[in-house]
């Protein structure tokens, strides 16, 4: 029987969620500060070896689902190499990465033959002159070209994630619907977070998601569905189409009760909630030498001290740390 991560609300923890990288090449206003250049130096991200290591040691405790997140994930050099070593791991069934495509055109091919099953892309609005300014300068284009080289590669299914803020992109919900029907894409809507000071000032454009489900509600026939993956989402299905919208809702329905995740960031700490700041070192004990035994040891240590849920609504203030440091 293989081990198995539990927490001490009895969470079973079957998800690791690995950054590769805390840089991205967008600055969208609601995650990373404008001009922000504080990031890791080299010398303290883990290298493919250790970031194998630990990934193998997860999946003997029991862990199925791993997804690759930045930063930009991509823009860490020869990703694929690094996704072929973990899809040979053995407990890995689901490898998969979350993205905002615009190096995803040349590096889609690469990921599949790699072994990488699901794709994730964050797309807030089809408008370039919006995305620019969401994004602080990005070129919707090369995202475009992104999402279609992820389908022509046999990805499927493809999601698209849209953080949805009242009166920054909210009347093109529809618009996006239309998009993912025509393309075949996955969609699902998440509400905005207070994480950093980014987070808690985007969230002034917080819109619960029952609003947009009662919107869209009154155009589609919406039906309850099912969708694979690991993560929040909860879905519907547009009646007469193959389009599924998933609903993730932090903030008006939080899902804490059945997490089953943690997060490593690239300098190798396991942080055990989105939402607090409760973390456990791991870099400086592998390069001490510990052996697997201990190093299972230590990650049941951390799992020990997972907070219970996060607190965006009773204490907003309390996060400091940006999403794009372990990248949602
Ligand atoms: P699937 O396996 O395809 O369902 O992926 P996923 O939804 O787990 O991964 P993705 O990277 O697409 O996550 C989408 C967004 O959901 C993240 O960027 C976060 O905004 C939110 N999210 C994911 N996991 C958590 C979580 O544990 N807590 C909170 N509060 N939000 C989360
Ligand atoms: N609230 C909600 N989602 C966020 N993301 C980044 N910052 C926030 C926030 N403050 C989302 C991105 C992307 C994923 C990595 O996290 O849009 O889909
Ligand atoms: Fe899990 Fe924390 Fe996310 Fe809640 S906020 S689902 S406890 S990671």
């Amino acid at each position: 029987m293989t081990a198995q991560l539990t927490d001490k609300y009895g969470r079973n923890i079957e998800y690791l969620r690995l950054s590769v990288t805390d840089r991205c090449d967008l600055r969208c206003n609601y995650c990373m500060p404008e001009g922000f250049k504080d990031f890791g130096e080299p010398e303290d991200w883990l290298t493919f070896d250790e970031i194998e290591r630990i990934i193998r040691v997860f999946g003997e405790l029991g862990t199925r689902r791993i997804r690759i997140t930045g930063g930009e994930p991509l823009v860490r050099k020869n990703l694929p190499e690094l996704a072929a070593r973990l899809s040979l791991l053995p407990g890995i069934e689901d490898l998969s990465l979350s993205s905002n495509a615009t190096r995803m055109q040349k590096q889609a091919e690469p990921l599949k033959k790699a072994g990488i099953s699901r794709i994730n892309i964050s797309l807030d609005t089809l408008r370039a002159d919006r995305f620019k300014q969401i994004t602080g300068g990005g070129k919707l284009e090369k995202v475009i070209n992104g999402l279609l080289a992820a389908k022509e590669a046999g990805f499927h299914p493809v999601k698209i994630n849209m953080v949805v803020m009242r009166g920054v992109n909210d009347d093109e919900v529809e618009d996006m619907v239309q998009f993912c029907i025509d393309h075949d894409f996955t969609l699902r809507f998440i509400e905005t977070m207070p994480m950093g000071n980014t987070g808690r000032e985007a969230s002034l454009q917080y819109i619960p998601l029952s609003e947009i489900h009662d919107r869209l509600a009154k155009k589609y026939n919406l039906v309850k569905a099912n969708m694979n993956g690991g993560g929040p989402a909860r879905y519907v299905r547009v009646e007469g189409t193959e389009l599924r919208i998933g609903y993730i809702t932090p903030m008006s329905q939080h899902f804490c009760d059945t997490c089953n995740r943690v997060r490593l960031s690239v300098d190798g700490t396991l942080y055990l909630c989105l939402g607090q700041d409760d973390s456990y070192p791991l870099r400086e004990l592998m390069r001490a030498g510990i052996t697997d035994d201990e190093l299972k040891q230590h990650i049941q240590n951390a799992i020990d001290i997972k907070p219970e849920k996060h607190e965006f609504s009773d204490n907003p203030q309390k996060l400091v740390r940006f999403m794009s440091m372990t990248g949602g």
